[in-house]
């Protein structure tokens, strides 16, 4: 991980990003990962497993994993910042550890430790190069036939309509990614690169979502949860003077609202693909 602190292109801080984190992981559970905590259904948990939830944030996957499995299972939640984590102190929670560190440099001690590693939607952090170390990371501290799974996403497939409002985004969203180093393609690249450091089994698909408002609940909290995304991403889009594409607030607030109003015509928002993979038992 970079110590430059611009890369934190989606990343505000205190309550309001706790909360979209919170409400982002449930409805992205329910609607885009069939409301799965462990997605490959060949993955078993026992009684005195450890998994670790790398780039934990809120640690709302840790949360609800520690839900469905016994307390002898040791959960562990690294981020780098403290700042969103859960408070965790209650008697029922004593299996659960948070850790303030980077994903690209792991504890030594860690190595062939863990059943199952989780990390869900890091795309606006990591560089190329953040990621390849991180995967290395991920591989040592795995024990030999432990699982890694994956969630990110990816705008390469992101076809919009010429003119559109969506192709707008996708521009404006392409170069603050570009400018911060952070991989477009990063669901697409990630298969790949798993298989480099070693992984095998690895599975990738492509995700929807829904972001319609007419199309029930679903929709409903898509475009509310997607259009706050947008939004947080607005301090860094103006910081960089809108990349000559929105000029002002009320212009890219403009474009997040016309964004919304093809999203209720049928228009998809990007992908984000679910991944899994394994490392050899040998
Ligand atoms: C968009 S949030 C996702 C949080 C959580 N995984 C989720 O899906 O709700 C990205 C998280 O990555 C963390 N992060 C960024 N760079 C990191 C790094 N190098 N190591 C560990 N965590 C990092 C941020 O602090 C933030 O909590």
């Amino acid at each position: 991980m970079s110590n430059d602190s611009g890369r934190y292109v989606v990343l505000g801080k205190g309550e309001i990003e706790r909360n979209r984190l919170n409400e982002g992981y449930l409805y992205f559970k329910n609607y885009a990962r069939d409301s799965k905590v462990i997605y490959n259904d060949a993955v078993v948990i026992s009684d005195d497993a450890f998994v670790l939830d790398l780039a934990t944030g809120s640690g709302a996957w840790l949360l609800d994993l520690a839900e469905t499995v016994p307390p002898s299972v040791t959960i562990y939640g690294v981020d780098i910042s403290s700042a969103f984590f859960p408070y965790i102190k209650s008697e029922k929670n004593q299996n659960i550890h948070l850790l303030a560190q980077s994903c690209t440099s792991l504890p030594e001690d860690w190595t062939g430790r863990f059943d199952l590693i989780n990390q869900n939607l890091v795309r606006g952090a990591l560089t190329r190069d953040d990621w390849q170390q991180e995967l290395k990371e991920m591989f040592r501290i795995l024990k030999p036939g432990g699982h890694v799974q994956l969630f990110e996403g990816d705008c390469d497939d992101w076809k919009c309509r010429p003119g559109s409002a969506h192709e707008k985004m996708r521009e404006l969203y392409k170069a603050l990614l570009d400018k911060n180093s952070l991989m477009f393609d990063c669901g697409k690249r990630l298969p790949e690169m798993l298989a480099k450091v070693g992984f095998e089994n690895v599975h990738s698909e492509v995700k929807y979502y829904p972001v319609n408002v007419n199309e029930g609940e679903g929709g409903k909290m898509g475009s509310n949860i997607i259009s706050r995304f947008l939004r947080s991403l607005k301090p860094a889009i103006l910081r960089h003077s809108g990349f000559g594409i929105v000029g002002s607030d009320e212009e890219y607030e403009t474009l997040i609202a016309e964004v919304q109003r093809e999203w209720n015509e049928g228009t998809p928002f990007f992908d984000l693909v679910l991944i899994y993979a394994q490392k050899p038992v040998v």
